[in-house]
C-alpha cells in the first residue's frame, strides 16, 4: 500500500511552437481566455463546437461549464469519443475540485487509445489561460496547475506500514453499502477495533427467509429450492420471478450475518434501507438516525457498482447509473450531514482512479471524484481523519468467480477479505492524518 503524493514538474523553457489548436466552446468564457492567450503568441486558436482535425491539440472545455457532476463528465467523455478520429491530441480541463474526476478519463484513455494522447489539466484556483501556454506539447502527463504558475503531478509515495490502534472511540459510524460486500467484511473488522453503533446502509430490504426453504448463499441451488418449493404449493412463478425473490433472500441473509457478526465483533449493528443516489432517501435516513441516535461522527461510504464498457460503447445511462451512488451519492450525504461532527470519514475508491482501467473509464472518473472529494474534506476537517482507499481487486464483493479468474490470468494479486478489512481499521482509525488517498494493490506483507 502506498500513498499518492504531489511532486512538483518544471517546464521546459519556452512553449512548443505547434501552430494551431482547437478548443471547444463547450464554457465560451474559457475557450474565449484561452484562445485570446494562444493567440498572442503568433498561434492558430480556434473556438470549435466539434474538433475538426485541423489542429495537433484539443483543449476541451466541457467539464468547466455548468452542470451537474455526471452531466460535465459526460459531456467530456462524449467530445473525446468525436475528437479521436480528428487524430488530436486531447487535453481535458477541469476546476481541481471536490466534484472533479476527469482525470480517471484521460488516465482510462491511455489504456483505452494507446494512438492517441489524452491527459488532463486540472486548474487550481484561477489559472491565467497564459500559464497553460507553457505545456502545451512539453507534457504527456495529467497536471495540476496553479494560479502562481506551478505544476504539480500525482505519483505513488513511500510505503505505508500498518500503525498499532490505540484508541477505541465507540462513534456512531454510518456504513453506506455496509451489509454486503467487501464493506461489510471491513465493517466488521472496524467494529472489533472501534465499538460504537454502524447503521449500515444498502438498497435491499432485509427480506426474511422463505418459509420451508434450506439455507444457502448459493443463488443457483436456492432457485432450484424456490421453484420446488412453490409447485409443492401449488404455485407457477416465473424464473424471472424466482431468481427476483432468491435475490432477495440472499440480501436479507447476508445483512442479518453482518448484522451478527457486527454485535459478536462488540459493536450496536441497525440495517437501514437507503439507495445512496436518491437524495430524498438520504435525507429521510439521515433524519431517522439524527433522531434516533444523534450526530454521525463516522462516514465509510462504500456504495458502489460497476458497468464496464469500453468508451467508444459507453451509454449516457450506464455513466450515470455508476456516478449515482457512488460520486452524487457522497455529495447528498455530505450536503445533509453535519461535518462538525465528523471524526473519521473513509470513501470506498478504486485503483482505476488513480491508474485508469480498459472498459471503466465512469467507474475511474466517480472513483477519482471521490479521492479528490476526500482530499478536500481532509483540508476542511482537520478535526477527522480522512481516508481513501483506491482498491486493487478484492478477493470477493464485486469480483466474482469470472473476473477473479481473469485478474489470475493476468497475474494481479486480489486482495484477501481479512487482509483488506485489517488495512481498512487500521488506516481509518490509526493511519497517518496526511496519508488521505491510499492506493492498496495488495498485501502489507508483499511489499
Ligand atoms: N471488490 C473489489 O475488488 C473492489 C475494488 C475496488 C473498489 N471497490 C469498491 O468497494 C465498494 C464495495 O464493493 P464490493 O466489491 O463489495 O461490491 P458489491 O459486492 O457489489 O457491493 C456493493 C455494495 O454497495 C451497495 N450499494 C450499491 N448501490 C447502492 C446504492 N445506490 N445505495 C446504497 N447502497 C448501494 C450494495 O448493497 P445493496 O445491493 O443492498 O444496495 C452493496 O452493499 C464499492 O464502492 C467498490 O467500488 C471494490
Amino acid at each position: 500500500m502506498r500513498a499518492a503524493r504531489w511532486e512538483v514538474v518544471v517546464p521546459q523553457s519556452g512553449h512548443s511552437n505547434i501552430g494551431s489548436i482547437e478548443i471547444t466552446n463547450a464554457e465560451p468564457n474559457a475557450a474565449a481566455a484561452i484562445a485570446g492567450a494562444f493567440a498572442q503568441t503568433g498561434m492558430i486558436a480556434s473556438i470549435v463546437t466539434s474538433p475538426s482535425g485541423a489542429a495537433p491539440y484539443v483543449l476541451f472545455t466541457e467539464a468547466l461549464a455548468e452542470g451537474s457532476v455526471t452531466s460535465r463528465h459526460w459531456s467530456a467523455l462524449s467530445a473525446a469519443r468525436q475528437a479521436r478520429k480528428s487524430g488530436a491530441s486531447l487535453v481535458f480541463l477541469q476546476q481541481a475540485s471536490a466534484t472533479s474526476g476527469l482525470e480517471g478519463l484521460s488516465r482510462t484513455l491511455r489504456r483505452e487509445w494507446p494512438e492517441c494522447q489524452s491527459i488532463c489539466w486540472s486548474l487550481i484556483d484561477a489559472v491565467p489561460a497564459e500559464n497553460l501556454i507553457s505545456w502545451l506539447g512539453n507534457t504527456s502527463e495529467d497536471l495540476w496547475l496553479s494560479a502562481d504558475g506551478l505544476a504539480r503531478r500525482a505519483v505513488l509515495g513511500e510505503l505505508v506500514s500498518p500503525r498499532p490502534i490505540a484508541s477505541s472511540p465507540q462513534g456512531l459510524w454510518l456504513v453506506t453499502g455496509g451489509a454486503r460486500g467487501v464493506t461489510a467484511s471491513c465493517a466488521i473488522e472496524f467494529a472489533r477495533h472501534a465499538g460504537g453503533t454502524f447503521i449500515l446502509a444498502g438498497r435491499s430490504a432485509e427480506t426474511a427467509w422463505p418459509e420451508g426453504v434450506p439455507e444457502t448463499s448459493d443463488l443457483k441451488a436456492l432457485r432450484g429450492l424456490m421453484a420446488t418449493s412453490a409447485v409443492k404449493r401449488g404455485e407457477k412463478p416465473s424464473p424471472a420471478a424466482i431468481d427476483k425473490a432468491a435475490r432477495a433472500a440472499i440480501a436479507g441473509l447476508e445483512i442479518r450475518a453482518t448484522l451478527a457478526d457486527i454485535r459478536t465483533a462488540g459493536g450496536q449493528a441497525v440495517y437501514m434501507p437507503m439507495d445512496t443516489s436518491n437524495a430524498a432517501s438520504v435525507e429521510a435516513v439521515l433524519a431517522v438516525i439524527q433522531s434516533k441516535y444523534g450526530a454521525i461522527t463516522g462516514l465509510v461510504h462504500g456504495a458502489g457498482i460497476i458497468a464496464d464498457r469500453l468508451v467508444e460503447e459507453k451509454t449516457e445511462d450506464e455513466l450515470a447509473r455508476v456516478f449515482a451512488p457512488k460520486a452524487e451519492g457522497l455529495f447528498h450525504l455530505l450536503s445533509r450531514l453535519d461535518l462538525s461532527a465528523l471524526r473519521h470519514v473513509g470513501l470506498f475508491s478504486s485503483a482505476s482512479a488513480f491508474f485508469g482501467n480498459r472498459g471503466q473509464s465512469d467507474y475511474a472518473m466517480a472513483n477519482a471524484i471521490l479521492a479528490n472529494a476526500g482530499r478536500a474534506l481532509a483540508a476542511d476537517l482537520p478535526q477527522a481523519r480522512v481516508k481513501v482507499f483506491d482498491w486493487g481487486p478484492w478477493e470477493g464483493g464485486m469480483v466474482d468467480a469470472t473476473l477473479a479468474s481473469h485478474f489470475k490470468e493476468q497475474g494481479v494479486p486480489l486482495i484477501p477479505l481479512a487482509e483488506g478489512a485489517r488495512i481498512f481499521a487500521h488506516e481509518l482509525l490509526a493511519g497517518d492524518p496526511s496519508d488521505v488517498e491510499l492506493i492498496v494493490g495488495t498485501v502489507w506483507s508483499e511489499e
